[in-house]
């Protein structure tokens, strides 16, 4: 096991910079999560940290261990790939036995680690079949104990699981997390899928066009998420345009903004607010109520479409004067409901966020 520190990564390809000075440390024993859209970087990070590529610029070290110029297979990595990349024509012992027989592990030794590690990915039954007898969360499976069978110092992992059905990602989560957990390996995860992102991390690194975005707890980027980017890969947010004015100098300021006519109070999520702002609001912050005189920070509206979701019930209010935004209401919330055509007022909590557009 080791800590991960990516000291100014900087990779191009053929003149196009796709990691821009990047940074980020991973401590030992840590779930790192990378997420991002597709093109912004991801798996070239991970490659860089494997060895496939070398980087243009910047360090990487395993610990203090600097790593920029190691070989992959002097690293001590285990990786699994979003399409399994078994060995076809290797059985599952085999193809988990492989990395062991390249380091010459003597024979009865590596029968009882494959032996074990199959056991732990729940395929003991299975070692003489080859991968195209097995289905894609076996072979995954497999996978997953071929990387982690030679006790590497980190593990990482591209996709692992989008090319399982929903049913089976979500089993797949728990072995992971078991695994790793019990082998208490430091390991940097790839997805596109917010919500495994959100339901598997210590922390979550959103990357943008190459670099991070924010890096945080779960609930920092869905709570506190620095700007509209963020908050919209992250949950479903409104981001509105906004005129702000910032009213004391706290670490956590009190911001005055215009939205539809009407001024309201927030609070200022990022630094430096000039001018260009958007007010972030999750849905299911929001609520709503009959129009009444007199109401602080609410929005005079009309419902355009209420949809009923079950568990909650989904209304895309217009604002007069202003644009559209969405409200949830839970169910068992016991405001009175609308209906399209109904003019409302949205409540806008007081300590919803503007950030710099
Ligand atoms: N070997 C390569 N040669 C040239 N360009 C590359 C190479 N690998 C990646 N790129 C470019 O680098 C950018 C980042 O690619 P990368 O594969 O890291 O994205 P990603 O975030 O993993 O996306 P996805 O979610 O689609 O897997 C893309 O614009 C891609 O076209
Ligand atoms: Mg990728």
């Amino acid at each position: 096991m080791a800590s991960i520190t990516i000291d100014g990564i900087v990779k191009q390809f053929s003149g196009q910079t796709v990691l821009q000075n990047l940074s980020l440390h991973i401590p030992d024993g840590a779930f790192y999560t990378l997420l991002g859209p597709s093109g912004c970087g991801k798996t070239t990070l991970l490659r860089c940290i494997a060895g496939f590529y070398e980087p243009d610029g910047g360090r990487l070290l395993f610990d203090q261990d600097d790593v920029t110029r190691v070989s992959t297979h002097h690293r001590d990595i285990g990786m699994v790939f979003q399409d399994y990349a078994l060995f076809p024509d290797k059985s599952a012992f085999d193809n988990v036995a492989y990395g062991l027989r390249a380091r010459k592990v003597a024979k009865p030794e590596i029968a009882r680690r494959v032996g074990e590690a199959l056991e732990k990915v729940g395929l003991s039954a299975l070692a003489d079949r080859y991968p195209a007898q097995m289905s894609g969360g076996q072979r995954q499976r497999v996978a997953l104990a071929r990387a982690l069978v030679i006790r590497p110092r980190v593990l990482l992992m591209d996709e692992p699981l989008s090319n399982l059905d929903a049913k089976m990602r979500l089993q797949m989560r728990d072995v992971i997390l078991d695994l790793v957990r019990e082998a208490g390996i430091t390991t940097v995860f790839v997805t596109h899928d917010q919500e495994e992102a959100l339901a598997m991390s210590d922390r979550i690194a959103i990357m943008d066009r190459g670099s991070i975005a924010q890096l945080g707890t779960p609930e920092d980027l869905y709570g506190t998420p620095v700007n509209a980017y963020v908050a919209d890969f992250i949950g479903s947010a409104n981001v509105i345009p906004v005129a702000a004015r910032c009213m004391d100098d706290s670490a956590t300021p009190h911001v005055r903004y215009q939205l539809a006519g009407q001024e309201l109070d927030g609070v200022q999520g990022s630094p430096q607010l000039n001018g260009e702002s958007v007010l972030i609001a999750r849905p299911e912050d929001l609520s709503l109520m009959a129009p009444a005189p007199h109401v602080p920070n609410a929005l005079h509206g009309k419902v355009l479409r209420r949809q009923y979701l079950g568990f909650k019930t989904a209304y895309r209010i217009a604002l007069q004067n202003g644009p559209e935004i969405r409200v949830e209401l839970h169910a068992g919330n016991t405001v009175a409901d609308f209906q399209a055509g109904d003019a409302v007022q949205v409540l806008v909590p007081a300590d919803s966020r503007v950030v710099s557009a």
